[in-house]
């Protein structure tokens, strides 16, 4: 086995979904390399992910996009020191294909191997915007099957302070927007709609929980689905409607991020997933941090959706911490953050 350094090359798998990536990656947090093929286009016609469809595009796709990302770096498999690949949460066969591949990989260079958590590894994204970020801080992972606070500290150890019970924030504006009558995926139409309306015409709920770090939406959505029974409507009023909507699910989100920061001590909150896209999400969450000294950091777009150098950002901080995996690493359909690295 050859040891790891901090100059060596790394190289980072990504297929727990329906994105294929491979990066070639340097310390702290370069990119040499990076390949990427979307299945958005596969699974289209079925109307959405068909998981053993997605298995066989990852294995399609991975050989030519490793040669691919190396070319882009200008290095050979020969420079590569250090593997990391996402071991899960995510459709399983699909992280199989990632976990098998990289274990093939590290066992032939004879190099250490490290399994990363898909959701550490959004979090991580955010040293690719923000090199100098520091360690401790709060990060918000909010998207269409997530709406989770963690604490991060020093070596990329994450504690869950809170978590949806029920629907996830992109849900809950992915379910309204359907109620509306608008397109999947919802968030970034209610997003344009809401721009043109007032955010305090209607009433919506909030569930503040007893304070509790969780969140909740379902009861958001129902309060719509009431909303529009009992009132007239049209295209008019959707401007409103989505306006007070919308800022239901920013206040929570906010207010409970703020509350975290406040109760942890932090001084800096990371927002990713794809409802990090929202501007008037990121403007309240400005607008909060602003008086209590809180830095709010959200990468932009290509760094929040699925991606190989976001793997590699959190394979290599955990490599620098000794969290290296063996070869017995295994996929995960479900992994908790925090508690799962082997
Ligand atoms: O992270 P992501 O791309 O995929 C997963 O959920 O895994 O997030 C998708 C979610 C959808 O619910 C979508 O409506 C929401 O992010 N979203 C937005 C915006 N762009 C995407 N929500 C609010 N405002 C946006 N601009
Ligand atoms: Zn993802």
């Amino acid at each position: 086995m050859r040891n790891f350094s901090p100059d060596s090359l790394m190289l980072a798998i990504e297929t727990s979904c329906d994105e294929t990536a491979v990066a070639v990656f340097q310390a702290p947090d370069r990119v040499l390399g990076h390949a990427l093929a979307s299945q958005v286009a596969v699974h289209r016609r079925f109307g959405g992910v068909v998981p053993e469809v997605a298995s066989r595009c990852h294995l399609e796709a991975i050989d030519g996009l490793l040669q691919k990302a190396l070319a882009d770096a200008g290095v050979t498999l020969a420079d590569i020191g250090a593997v990391a690949v996402t071991r899960g949460p995510g459709l399983i066969g699909a992280v199989l294909v990632g976990v098998s591949y990289a274990k093939a990989l590290a066992w032939g260079l004879k190099v250490p191997l490290v399994g990363v958590n898909h959701l550490e590894a959004h979090v991580a994204a955010a040293f690719l915007y923000r090199p100098d970020l520091q360690f401790p801080f709060l990060a918000m992972v909010v998207s269409g099957g997530h709406t989770s606070l963690y604490r991060v500290d020093e070596g990329l150890v994450f504690a869950e302070l809170g978590r949806t019970i029920d629907d996830a924030a992109g849900e809950a504006l992915d379910k309204g927007a359907k109620l509306l009558g608008l397109p999947y995926p919802g968030g970034p139409e209610i997003e344009r709609l809401a721009a043109r309306g007032r955010a305090d015409a209607i009433a919506f709920p909030r569930a503040w929980l007893d304070q509790r770090l969780d969140f909740s939406f379902s009861g958001l959505k129902t309060a719509l689905r009431v909303y529009l029974e009992k009132h007239a409507w049209g295209t008019e009023q959707l401007p409103d409607i989505a306006a007070s909507y919308q800022e239901a699910v920013v206040d929570a989100l906010s207010a409970k991020a703020m509350w975290a920061v406040a109760r942890e001590n932090l001084s800096t909150l990371v927002v990713v997933g794809g409802v990090a896209a929202n501007q008037r999400l990121k403007a309240a969450m400005e607008e909060r941090a602003r008086p209590i000294g809180c830095e709010v950091v959200v990468p932009p777009p290509p760094l929040c959706t699925d991606n190989a150098a976001m793997v590699a950002a959190a394979g290599m901080r955990m490599m620098q911490a000794g969290r290296e995996s063996g070869l017995e690493l295994d996929a995960a359909a479900r992994l908790p953050v925090g508690g799962g690295h082997s």
